[in-house]
């Protein structure tokens, strides 16, 4: 979660903007270019991860004849999709191929599982395209079905907004999981069966009848959504699991298409991710090139695992084809104090791969300063971060022509309660911003106080 500031009146002219240089490889980003999938390529911040990736996606067009339409480029969220697309497409214009990086299928797992469920409708029981419910319209369905319902080991004691939004929540990490309603009553039926008459398994009990309860709900959330031709945001990837894991010749069909798979920012996948890219993969040539940092996994309360990136070749497809595994080291992104404080940082976190991390000779020169201030409350910290902003305002416009003004700054927040005292103290000295991550929809006060009365 982040709000950040940006000068809203003067954005950089692209003549402002240094002229691209060429992309030199460093010798490790070579090796990570060329080396024969399937390959890992594990490495920290800012050392060319996303270069790398779509230079060899290029290459693979370029230099070794490809056809674009059969890579497959994916990645979790939308901003680094757009990203991938972006310099893909740059790199294929630049070398006059300008049409190659329309025909790449680049995209998010979730708008790549949500193109296979259009491709097979029929197969998957739609008479049509499904829409897909937002978060809005989960609540809704919920609350169309609730009557039918019954709650009984599963206490109402909280507002009924709490309630749907914990159901939800569960129905989200199911599918994330690749868990079905069928499955969660089973699992419900196994605990019921484990539990007697100690403390501990009538606590099990407990658990076991609450979940099926759950599973109930699930179930008939379930058939709503089917009977109103609805898909909700798990079911893109469950969806699409489901159905090549069913109907082998669907799965036989994607491999076919999509010869060579490229995957960004690994680290952030869920297991119904991981078990699609699996899926898609050939036991005799898993041509797959995987890139990612496990010390930049931040979607955990999405149900990102990170131990996909940490145990990626161990899965049963690479038996006849070890992954190879590389790193990239020399971060080109920081200065020495800030890579310093965030080694310092990440080395106190555990599960993870010691990375070394060198600095770029450019990085060498010029100022880098880390400080930290204590405030006396939120109203002094707003004041305090608008004062600051006023002052290097002047500097920050003569930045390197690359963010100019107030787009040159950034406050992050780790609550959206902070977001408040800040504001105001911005908006008290004229400084604009863009605020990213504000209340949700549900986080409104007048939306809560309607679901208090529901
Ligand atoms: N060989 C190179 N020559 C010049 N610039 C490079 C080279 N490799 C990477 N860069 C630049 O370094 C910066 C960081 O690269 P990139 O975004 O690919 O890193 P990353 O590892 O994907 O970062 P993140 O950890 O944030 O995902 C970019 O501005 C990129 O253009
Ligand atoms: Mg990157």
């Amino acid at each position: 979660m982040a709000g950040f500031a940006t000068n809203a009146t003067r954005r950089p002219a692209v003549s402002d903007l240094p002229a691209p240089t060429a992309f030199v490889p460093t010798p490790e980003q070579e090796s990570a270019l060329t080396h024969p999938a399937p390959l890992l390529v594990l490495a920290g911040p800012g050392t060319g991860k996303t270069t790398v990736l779509t230079h060899r996606i290029a290459r693979s067009i370029l230099e070794l004849g490809a056809e674009p339409a059969s890579i497959l480029a994916l990645t979790f969220t939308d901003k680094a999709a757009a990203e991938m697309a972006e310099r893909l497409a740059d790199i294929l214009g630049a070398a006059g191929r300008a049409e190659a990086a329309h025909e790449v299928c680049v995209g998010t797992f979730h708008s790549f599982g949500g193109r296979i469920v259009r491709e097979h409708l029929l197969e998957l029981g739609f008479d049509r395209a499904p829409s897909v419910l937002t978060t809005p319209g989960s609540w809704q369905l919920l609350s169309a079905i609730f009557d039918e319902l019954t709650f009984e080991a599963i206490k109402l004691t909280q507002s009924i907004g709490q309630h749907f939004g914990r159901l939800l929540k569960l129905f989200s990490a199911c599918k994330d999981s690749l868990i079905g309603p069928a499955e969660l009553a089973s699992f419900a039926e196994l605990l019921t069966r484990q539990s007697g008459a100690d403390v501990v398994t009538e606590h099990l009990g407990n658990q076991a009848a609450m979940l099926r309860e759950a599973a109930i709900a699930f179930d008939r959330y379930e058939r709503a959504k089917r009977e109103r031709g609805l898909i909700d945001f798990g079911d893109h990837l469950y969806l699409p699991v489901r159905l090549i894991r069913e109907l082998p010749g669907v799965g036989g069909e994607l491999r076919q298409r999509y010869r060579l798979v490229f995957v960004d920012e690994y680290q952030d996948t869920n297991h119904a991710q991981r078990e699609l890219l699996m899926l898609l993969l050939e036991p005799e040539r898993p041509n797959i090139v995987v890139i990612g940092d496990d010390d930049q996994s931040i979607y955990g309360w999405r149900g990102a695992v990170v131990e996909n990136i940490l145990r990626f070749g161990t899965e049963p497809v690479f038996e006849r084809r070890a992954v190879k595994r590389l790193t990239l080291t020399l971060n080109r992104r920081s200065r020495p104090p800030i890579l310093d404080l965030a080694n310092q940082v990440i080395a106190a976190v555990g599960n993870r791969h010691d990375k070394r991390i060198e600095y770029h000779p450019k990085n060498l020169t010029g100022r880098a300063t880390i400080g930290r201030r204590v405030c006396a409350s939120d109203r002094d910290e707003g004041e305090w971060i608008a004062e600051r902003i006023e002052q290097m305002h002047s500097e920050a416009t003569a930045y390197e022509g690359k963010r100019r003004g107030y787009g040159a700054f950034a406050v992050l927040c780790r609550r959206r309660s902070m977001f408040g005292p800040i504001c105001r103290a911005l908006d008290r000295r004229g400084i604009p911003y863009e605020l990213v991550g504000g209340t949700g929809f549900f986080g409104r006060w007048e939306i809560k106080d309607i679901l208090s009365y529901l």
